[in-house]
């Protein structure tokens, strides 16, 4: 199924850009994910051809048949990550070659073609030198959204043969509408994310479908994100809805889910899990009670605990709610292990700190 092709990139530049004072208007507080850039990729598959029609082309709607498989068995996969303005015309991805195997990865578990990963890295390369105007200013970054779906119109359950490629980005802030202000989450004991065998730790639509009705409960409970327990026991911390968890106990080691399969092996996360042991910080990947987590914020063992993702980078968690109560952690304002890893993270992505491991790729 997947035939092996490099395609060669078409550009065909909008005739009808934004204008620029319209475009500095809506990069003035740009939220996330409702600014869009002027340009996408395309790149289409099929069986025969393989990846081929690779454009870099106007931001528009795309036609789909109504019987396109994607509409129906949800055959569908994307990725996220960003591109920082480093000043003087430098622009740099954060370790884009993990985003690219990860869609390869993700492309495996649902029986759709891998697509190769320096196309993936051309296609990102292309859209974010056309659409560099959009990388806003200051804190904001341009997130990249590259996903694939299934096309075919076929009503048969069967990997489709034929996909669609699409990159987009959008000009982002802050993911959270409190913006540094530590987060509130809700324990959900009702639903769950995903279990063994499942497809938890691959990047399909489908399992953010399948939590928007425990990230609506959250929102009930006035909570910003949910944590999801694992489904054989309802006893294991597992993740948030978009963002992997750490927990940061009083004698300065982290605690953080381990990659069982059924959690997203996040970029962050493995970023993290990296400049903690170069810190000389002991960081545990071990399975974590949410029993042990009201009992370790009760008793003053937890000191602080954070989610992280590409899109929330590094958000503090103040407060965890479920039915069993509400319980603070610490104060529930940022603690400092929390504040200097986003501080040490963020540096690096902007190039404000030197980047010792390769995760910052320059582009052009
Ligand atoms: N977990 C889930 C469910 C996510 O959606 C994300 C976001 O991509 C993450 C974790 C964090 O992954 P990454 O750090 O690669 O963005
Ligand atoms: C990301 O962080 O890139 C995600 O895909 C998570 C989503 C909540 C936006």
């Amino acid at each position: 199924m997947n035939a092996p092709s490099n395609p060669i990139f078409s550009r065909r530049p909008t005739d009808r850009p934004v204008a620029p004072d319209v475009r500095a208007g809506l990069l003035q507080d740009p939220g996330f994910g409702k600014i869009f850039t002027d340009h996408m990729v395309t790149i289409r598959w099929t069986q025969d051809r393989g990846w081929h029609d690779a454009e870099v082309r106007a931001r528009a709607p795309i036609a789909l048949d109504p019987a396109a498989a994607v509409l129906h068995y949800g055959q569908e996969i994307f990725e996220g990550l960003k591109a920082y303005n480093f000043g003087n015309g430098s622009i740099a991805l954060f370790r884009p070659e993990q985003n690219a195997r990860r869609f390869q990865a993700s492309a495996a578990r649902m029986s759709m073609p891998e697509l190769p990963e320096t196309v993936f890295l051309q296609a990102v390369d292309e859209l974010v030198t056309i659409d560099a105007a959009w990388i806003p200013e200051g804190d904001g970054s341009l997130y990249l959204r590259p996903f694939m779906f299934a096309t075919e119109a076929f009503l048969g359950v069967r990997p489709s043969y034929e996909y669609l490629f699409v990159l987009i980005a959008s000009s982002v802030g802050s993911y959270f509408k409190g913006g540094e202000k530590p987060v509130t989450v809700w324990v959900t004991d009702r639903y769950t994310r995903a279990s063994e065998g499942g497809t938890g730790a691959v990047k399909c639509g489908g399992n953010y479908a399948a939590s928007l009705a425990a990230q609506a409960e959250a929102i009930e409970n006035g909570c910003d994100q949910v944590v999801f327990l694992d489904a054989a026991e309802h006893r294991w911390v597992e993740e948030l809805g978009g963002m992997n968890v750490f927990l940061v106990m009083d004698d300065g080691s982290l605690v953080t889910p381990p990659l069982s399969g059924t959690i997203l092996p996040g970029i962050t996360r493995d970023a993290i899990i990296t400049l903690a042991h170069k810190e000389g910080q002991t960081v545990r990947e071990e399975r974590y009670s949410m029993d042990q987590w009201r009992s370790d914020a009760r008793s003053g063992r937890l000191k602080e605990a954070f989610a992280c993702g590409t899109a929330a980078v590094v958000a503090s968690i103040g407060k965890i709610k479920s039915t069993a109560g509400d319980i603070l952690i610490a104060d529930g304002s940022t603690g400092p292990i929390t504040a200097a890893i986003k501080a040490k993270l963020v540096g690096i992505q902007r190039g404000e700190i030197a980047d010792e491991f390769g995760w910052v790729r320059r582009i052009g």
